[in-house]
């Protein structure tokens, strides 16, 4: 059996990256987190820390001093840098969280795929992005794979593990258990659009815009048909106000730029005008409803 996984570098403290690092700094991991610069770290390190605060909370409910050992033995395994090669030079595993752009996520990856070890294994938590593009720029497709979290990542449960046909079986098996080992349930998935999660929920929510759209029913009585009938805990425009839907026209733009064909994947007008109008859902206190002023 392959070595664990044990030092972790995580390139991108945003959203994702911060609750990644936080998550492996919990299970015992060391880890790094790369940022762009001293704001950004800043923002990172204080988002973990609130988190962390009330994951210990949660755990240690009547024992305050267990809560802040917590705390403090996982801050003591969390560590920031701004010098990406010096931050891969000893790790074992990569997780990229940086933004959904590929000539970044290419500048990325074949800066440090030269100065990290031979064994380094290099992971994107890409949403939209194939896994095989990302990995083209790199000698070590056999080290490489998807490890598609979800947001809020100390929350949520699933992982989605991605292989490319080039992926060794030892470098899905090491991916395979780090996730584990972080407490997640993992699930394998090929390297195709959406991987399983976002190929079966974006074109829920494409669809039904383009119902609305048609005029077949209301954006009320459709999340209502599909939370009282499907069980689904959110409507689908309620979760695309969550999601926000910028994100969703980016995602189905860049399948339908790979994908022209494929009819799910195409431009839907009121998508556009929306986002066009900055009504972006929850985070813009308008989307397919409205929110009231810091609601978020
Ligand atoms: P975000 O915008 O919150 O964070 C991105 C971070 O990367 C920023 O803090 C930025 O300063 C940093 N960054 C940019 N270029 C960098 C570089 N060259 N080196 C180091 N840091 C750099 O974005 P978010 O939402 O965390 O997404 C990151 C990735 O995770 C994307 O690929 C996205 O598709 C994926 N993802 C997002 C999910 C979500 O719900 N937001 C869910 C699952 C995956």
């Amino acid at each position: 059996m392959a070595a664990a996984i044990k030092n972790v570098t995580v390139i991108g403290g945003g959203l994702m990256g911060s609750g990644i690092a936080q998550v492996a700094a919990q299970t015992g991991h060391r880890v790094t987190v790369v940022e762009v610069n001293e704001n950004a770290i800043e923002k990172a390190k204080n988002g973990i820390q609130n988190s962390l605060q009330r994951v210990a909370k949660k755990l240690y409910k009547d024992k305050p001093a267990d809560a802040e050992t917590f705390v403090k033995e996982t801050l003591s395994r969390l560590h920031t840098s701004l010098d990406l090669k010096d931050a891969v030079k000893d790790t074992d595993l990569v997780v990229e969280a940086i933004v959904e752009n590929l000539d970044l996520k290419h500048k990325l990856f074949s800066t440090i795929d030269s100065v990290a070890p031979n064994h380094t294994i290099f992971a994107s938590n890409t949403s939209s992005l194939s896994i095989q593009d990302i990995a083209s720029v790199t000698k070590r497709k056999d080290r490489f794979g998807g490890l598609h979290f979800f947001n809020p990542v100390p929350v949520m449960k699933l992982l989605e593990v991605i292989r490319i046909p080039e992926t060794s079986d030892e470098t899905y098996e090491k991916m395979t258990a780090w996730g584990k080992a972080l407490g997640k349930t993992t699930i394998t998935c090929k390297d195709t659009p959406g991987f399983v999660v976002n190929r079966l929920l974006v074109p829920l929510l494409a669809e039904a815009v383009r119902m609305l759209e048609r005029g077949d029913a209301t954006a009320r009585d459709i999340d209502t048909a599909m939370k009282l009938g499907a069980s689904h805990p959110m409507g689908p425009f309620e979760l695309a106000d969550y999601v926000g839907n910028d994100t969703t026209k980016f995602i189905l733009d860049g399948w339908h730029q790979k994908y022209p064909d494929v009819e799910l994947f195409k431009p839907i007008p009121l998508l556009t005008k929306l986002v066009e109008e900055g009504k972006l859902g929850l985070k813009t206190g308008e989307g397919f409803y409205k929110y009231d002023k810091g609601t978020k």
